[in-house]
């Protein structure tokens, strides 16, 4: 599947040829060898985290457990987690952007720190045993210190240990200066909190300083990037292969002060895809295997070849990688639709759909493509195998229905096109009545020589749509997103819809799982029949009773078995860590409403919410029944 000019570019590097099962097999067993447990990936849907709409990183599954949660695992794990990314799906195809990745991560909980991080990272990288890379191609960063916290010096010392090892004298490199800088001698170079620091610079909650490795391709330094090359230099010479976090902090507030964390993790992440390619002397992901057997289906489907034209190319690559982010989606349970998580991947599905009739494929074509990628990924993820019909059932459907969808709008389009131009509400008509891809719209328009006023469309989509909400919150952007008041304020109105079912419907409601978009909460909880009238209007009332009286909620740290002791409500099945985040809502004076353990964040006071409604009740599987329901309606 390797052209001659890769198996020519090989040659020239160390690291032999390896596909990204291979890799990911090897980072596995090194961490295994390295007492780590092996813990699958979490689905692509995040389950508590209303902050985002897809697990955009490794970390974020693993969240609760950085924040002193007990992992029954253990405090050493390792996975290869499935991320999908999609603040930049209009990148996606210009040869470097992914929708969906694997990423690579080992763990601590607050089991070892930065020696044994830093010291396994350059073994795995450097050993022949494992990945065998030159040394000298090895390049890192580490946190340079400011006002707010210190140079972190431990790490420079044991990355300088490590080097000397391998006989090289690591300088410290001076980076961002306009002086050149001894890139042969350097090797560790410090940066600012914006380059080595996680989260971010001044966001609230665990972080701390990280060290970040990259791999020398060997590529000239462009002077167009700055007279002086270095590791976060853009000119595509070092390539960002491994990112380790050391969490010794927590910021008590948005920009506010550090505290010193009493137990220290370790977060590292490793983008499978992007180190697989770069081990290969691949300038592409898209040269990896995955992707070209993707491609000879694709050609297959049409008379076009990867690699002969640019604009082709183009539209192969995004065919591959949608339709692969879809099938690891809908593997996933996350259905096509018109609202939030369904809604992107219908975006997916149906930009996949375009570029493949703009190349000429005339059939449906994503099923046989999702074959291909559960063919290929379906041993490392069963899930792939056991929904293969599923998955295929539905992306038919999908372009079945997308095909109904243009033909109806390209009619409704002609006709508004000979009467005259397109103005923006008539675009956003075909969009919201037809369901008719602006792009689709502007794309047609532009080849009759017309143009659709863009921000007019916009404006009207953000009338109309709720779901722009989403987008505007950063929900479609990658990373982690701070929670916003909106999902705060809903996670406060779960913990009292929970206490107020309880006080309905009897001790037996426990919970079984929550979800929060910036619109709405979802709640499932075990009841065995559907809720009468009344007793979604009793819940309702209690829930806007305690909120009308603007009761308070606080938090206390306690034992587990304090916690439980005093009534809070929690998953005692699960292992809590020492300390466990207790949150009250009412006091001694207004009475308890609602007692739970939880991470947090909460409201100050109820009145912060507004009117509570239940907008749905209904069963979600055997004995477990969902809520729907949004806070902010008039009482
Ligand atoms: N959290 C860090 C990242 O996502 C390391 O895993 O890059």
């Amino acid at each position: 599947m390797l052209n001659a000019t890769h198996y020519a570019l090989r040659t020239t590097h160390y690291a032999p040829l390896m596909t990204i099962h291979e890799l990911r097999q090897k980072f596995l067993d090194f961490f295994k060898e390295k007492g780590h447990a092996i813990i699958p990936s979490a689905p692509l849907l995040p389950e508590n985290d209303p902050s985002v709409l897809f697990n955009t990183a490794g970390m974020q599954p693993l969240v609760p457990y950085l924040k002193g949660e007990i992992h029954p695992m253990g405090t050493r794990l390792a996975d290869a987690q499935k991320c999908l990314r999609t603040g930049d799906i209009d990148e996606v195809g210009d040869n470097r952007h992914l929708t969906f990745f694997e990423m690579l991560g080992n763990w601590s909980l607050g089991d070892y720190f930065k020696e044994e991080s830093i010291a396994w990272s350059f073994e795995f990288l450097t050993s022949d045993r494992w990945l065998g890379i030159d040394p000298k191609k090895i390049y890192v960063t580490v946190f340079e210190g400011d006002a707010d916290a210190p140079r972190d010096e431990t790490s420079i010392g044991i990355w300088q240990a490590q080097y000397e090892v391998k006989g090289i004298a690591a300088e410290i490199g001076v980076a961002e200066k306009d002086e050149p800088a001894e890139v042969d001698g350097a090797r560790i170079y410090l940066y600012p909190k914006s380059k080595n620091w996680w989260p971010g610079a001044t966001a609230k909650g665990l972080c701390g300083p990280d060290t970040e490795i990259f791999y020398d391709t060997g590529l000239p330094h462009s002077p167009a990037f700055g007279a002086v090359c270095h590791p976060n230099c853009d000119c595509g010479r070092f390539v960002e292969i491994w990112n380790n976090v050391f969490m010794q902090f927590n910021r008590v507030e948005e920009g506010g002060s550090l505290e010193v964390l009493p137990k220290k993790n370790v977060d590292t992440g490793m983008g499978l895809e992007r180190t697989a390619a770069v081990l290969n002397g691949f300038t592409t992901v898209y040269d990896l295997d995955v992707f070209q057997v993707i491609f000879r289906e694709i050609e297959s489907l049409c008379d076009k070849q990867y690699g002969k034209e640019e604009a082709v190319d183009r539209s192969m690559r995004i065919i591959a990688d949608h339709v692969r982010s879809a099938t690891f989606a809908i593997g996933d349970g996350i259905i096509p639709s018109n609202v939030q998580q369904g809604y992107i991947i219908r975006r997916l599905i149906r930009r996949a759909i375009r570029e493949g009739r703009r190349i000429g494929i005339t059939e449906s074509f994503c099923d046989k493509i999702a074959n291909v990628v559960i063919g290929e990924f379906g041993v490392q993820y069963r899930e792939l195998e056991t929904k293969r019909s599923e998955i295929i059932a539905e992306l038919v459907k999908e372009e079945e229905k997308f095909s109904k969808t243009v033909a109806n709008g390209m009619k409704e389009l002609e006709r508004i096109l000979e009467k005259g131009v397109m103005t923006s509400e008539q675009a956003f008509m075909l969009y919201s009545t037809y369901g008719f891809p602006l792009e689709l719209t502007e794309e047609i328009v532009r080849e009759r020589g017309g143009s659709v006023d863009h921000e007019a469309f916009m404006a009207e989509f953000e009338k109309h749509q709720e779901l722009s909400r989403t987008a505007s919150a950063g929900m479609f952007k990658g990373g982690l997103q701070d929670h916003s008041a909106e999902t705060t304020r809903l996670h406060t109105a779960t913990h009292l819809l929970h206490a107020a079912l309880r006080k309905v419907l009897g001790d037996h409601v426990q919970q079984k799982g929550s979800n929060i978009t910036a619109e709405r909460l979802r709640f499932d909880f075990s009841h065995p029949s559907k809720m009468t009238a009344e007793e979604i209007a009793e819940v309702e009332r209690l829930v806007n009773g305690a909120i009308q009286k603007d009761f308070p909620v606080t938090m206390e740290v306690m034992s587990p078995s304090e916690a439980k002791e005093s009534g809070a409500l929690g998953f005692f099945e699960q292992k809590y860590g020492d300390r466990v985040n207790v949150y009250t809502v009412g006091n001694d004076q207004t009475g308890v409403f609602s007692k739970e353990i939880c991470g947090g964040p909460h409201v100050e006071h109820l009145g912060e919410l507004g009117g509570f409604k239940i907008q749905k009740e209904e069963a979600s599987s055997a004995g477990i029944r969902r809520i729907k329901a949004i806070i902010g309606v008039g009482h």
